[in-house]
């Protein structure tokens, strides 16, 4: 009962506030129909998920954000449009067949210009980044949890003070109460949560999230001074 509840009023707040029919979401409707079409796996964020990316970058006057973890390019058309025109967003993602169909989704939602997308493991790209010297004002981490903790520790190696730090999926039902658990997923988010709680360059809280995608969270943190 609780999910289909969930589902309805997520449908209600998409329908009223960003309806997939207005012309500006056609080309997010489409990047899911391509998803769908090749294969991929349905575990984008929501609409209303990816409409909170946005206005969060919005809110942080992003000019330069980095997402780990692009999938069919979903999340990062929602975060590419929050960008001005001359601004860039570096997206990290291992699958080269999952990257092909984000370029497609992305260029046909008109953000090629600002995309700069590199495949293979995220924890060798990021270090090219830094050496690089890339500074980003706002960071979506949405890749294999298990590796949670590194890439907090990588944002705030390339973020600048100020900028704004997003974690997906740091609930997953609740299992990340499960101190057992032998799931790298879970036992990466845990140990993402002692990380972050210790970490004295970033102020972060948790929210619960409930919705189409069911019951999860983001993790948000503003990046500090060292
Ligand atoms: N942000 C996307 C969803 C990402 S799903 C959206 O909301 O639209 C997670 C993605 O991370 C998958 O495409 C997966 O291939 C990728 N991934 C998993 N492990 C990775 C790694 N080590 N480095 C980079 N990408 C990885
Ligand atoms: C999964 C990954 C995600 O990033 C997500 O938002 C939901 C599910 C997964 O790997 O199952
Ligand atoms: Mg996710």
């Amino acid at each position: 009962m609780a999910q289909e509840d969930w589902s309805e009023v997520d449908a209600y707040i998409v329908e009223k506030l960003s309806p997939p029919e207005d012309p500006s979401n056609q080309a997010l409707e489409a990047a899911l129909a391509r998803n769908r079409e090749a294969g991929l796996p349905a575990i984008d964020v929501s609409p209303a998920q990816g409409k909170l990316l946005h206005l969060l970058a919005r809110l942080a006057g992003a000019r330069n954000i980095l997402e780990i973890g692009t999938l069919g390019g979903y999340s990062t058309i929602w975060l590419a449009r929050a960008l001005p025109d001359d601004g860039q967003i570096v997206t990290l993602e291992f699958s080269p067949v999952h990257a092909a169909v984000a370029r497609e989704n992305i260029a046909a939602a008109g953000q090629a210009a600002k995309l700069d997308l590199r495949v293979g493991p995220a924890l060798e790209s990021l270090p090219a980044l830094e050496r690089e010297g890339a500074v980003f004002d706002f960071v979506f981490i949405d890749a294999d949890k298990a590796n949670n903790p590194d890439y907090l520790q990588w944002a705030l190696r390339l973020a600048r003070v100020g900028a704004v730090v997003v974690v997906d999926n740091v609930v997953r039902n609740g299992r990340v109460l499960d101190e057992s658990s032998a799931d790298p997923d879970i036992v990466g988010t845990r140990k993402f949560f002692d990380v972050a709680g210790a970490e004295r360059r970033w102020t972060a809280t948790a929210i619960q999230t409930v919705g189409v995608k069911g019951w999860d969270g983001l993790a948000i943190g503003i990046v500090e001074k060292a």
